[in-house]
C-alpha cells in the first residue's frame, strides 16, 4: 500500500520542488541513515526520481533494512579470468594441494609455495572485478549487505563492496611464520615474496592465506553474521570445503536461501532457490527478484 504524491512538473517552481525534494531527501537520508522513526502517523515521504512517495514506514523498514549475507567462492571471480579450484582446468587439477597449500608443503619447499602465490598475486593485478562483483556492491544501495568470501582476491572490495570478511585470507597480504594473525600489506609494485623476506622481528614472511589443516580464525565472526541474515545467498562455491560450507547450517530457519551457480551444487536441502547461471547474470536476476518483492 503506498500513496503517491506526484510532484506535478507544471506546478513545481524552483522553491517548492527544491523544498519538497530537500525535505523528502532529508527525511530519506534520516530514515535510511540515522533515524528510523520520523513519520507522519506511521507514513513517511521518500523522494525517488523527483517523485515524493508517501509510504507506510513499516514497508520502508522491512524493505531497506533487510540484511543480505553473501557467501562467495571461486566461481564469483571466474568471469574475471581467475581459475576456480575444482572445475575442469581448476587449480587443483594442475597443482598438488599438499605441495602448495599446506604448512607441511611450505616447510618442505617454501619457495615452491611462495612462487605459487606470487604467480596468483601477479595474475590478480591483471584482472578486474566482473559485473557480478559490481552488482553485489550496488545492492548496498537498497539492502544491508555483508559478504563472507572464501576468495583470497580483493575483487569484492575493488568493486566497491564495503563489508567483506575473508575466511581463507588475502593474496595482497603477508604475515610472519611466527604470527599468522598479523597481516602486512603487499605492495602491487613489489608483489613477490621470497625465502629470506623477513618482518621487523626477523621472522620469515609467508602468504596471509589459510592453508588446509590450519585454523580458520574468522569462522566465529562469520557464523554471527550468517545468524543475522534475513536473506542468505551462495555464489560460486562447490561447498566442498569446511568449515565454510557449514555456514549454510547457521541460517535462521525459514529465511530464504538463494544459490547462484551454472553447475549443480549438492546442498542436501530442497528449500533453496537455485539460480542456474554465472555470477554476473545470476546477481542481476537476484537483484531483480529481491527488488521486486
Ligand atoms: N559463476 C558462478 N559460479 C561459477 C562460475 C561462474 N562463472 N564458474 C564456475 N562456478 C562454480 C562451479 O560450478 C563451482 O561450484 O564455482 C564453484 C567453484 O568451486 P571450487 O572450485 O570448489 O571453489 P570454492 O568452492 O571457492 O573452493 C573453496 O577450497 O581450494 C580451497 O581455499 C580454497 O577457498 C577455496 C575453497
Amino acid at each position: 500500500m503506498s500513496f503517491q504524491i506526484g510532484v506535478d512538473k507544471n506546478q513545481t517552481d524552483e522553491n517548492d520542488g527544491r523544498n519538497v525534494s530537500l525535505l523528502g531527501t532529508l527525511l530519506f537520508k534520516t530514515v535510511f541513515r540515522i533515524e528510523k522513526n520520523i513519520n507522519f502517523a506511521s507514513l513517511s515521504i521518500i523522494i525517488i526520481d523527483n517523485t515524493a512517495i508517501m509510504i507506510p514506514q513499516s514497508h520502508i523498514l522491512n524493505y531497506l533494512t533487510a540484511k543480505i549475507v553473501i557467501l562467495s567462492g571461486a566461481g564469483m571471480s571466474a568471469e574475471s579470468g581467475i581459475s576456480t579450484f575444482r572445475d575442469t582446468n581448476g587449480l587443483w587439477n594442475n597443482y598438488k594441494i599438499e605441495e602448495v597449500a599446506t604448512p607441511e608443503g611450505f616447510a618442505k619447499n617454501p619457495q615452491l609455495v611462495l612462487d605459487f602465490y606470487n604467480q596468483r598475486r601477479k595474475e590478480l593485478l591483471t584482472v578486474e572485478p566482473n559485473p557480478g562483483h559490481y552488482g553485489l556492491a550496488a545492492l548496498e544501495k537498497y539492502f544491508d549487505v555483508e559478504i563472507i568470501t572464501q576468495n583470497v582476491d580483493n575483487l569484492h572490495e575493488r568493486a566497491g563492496s564495503s563489508r567483506v570478511l575473508h575466511l581463507h585470507g588475502e593474496l595482497m597480504k603477508s604475515c610472519s611464520v611466527c604470527n599468522p594473525n598479523k597481516p602486512y600489506d603487499i605492495s602491487p609494485a613489489h608483489p613477490e615474496l621470497h625465502v629470506g623476506d623477513k618482518d621487523s622481528h626477523g621472522d620469515q614472511l609467508r602468504p596471509f592465506i589459510v592453508w588446509f589443516g590450519e585454523a580458520v580464525p574468522m569462522i566465529e565472526p562469520a557464523i554471527r553474521i550468517v545468524e543475522s541474515a534475513d536473506i542468505f545467498v551462495i555464489i560460486g562455491t562447490s561447498l566442498n570445503v569446511y568449515p565454510a560450507a557449514g555456514l549454510l547450517n547457521y541460517v535462521t530457519k525459514g529465511q530464504p536461501v538463494y544459490l547462484i551457480d551454472p553447475n549443480e551444487v549438492k546442498t542436501y536441502r530442497d528449500d533453496i532457490h537455485i539460480i542456474k547461471a554465472g555470477a554476473a547474470e545470476g546477481v542481476k536476476q537476484l537483484t531483480e527478484l529481491l527488488r521486486s518483492q
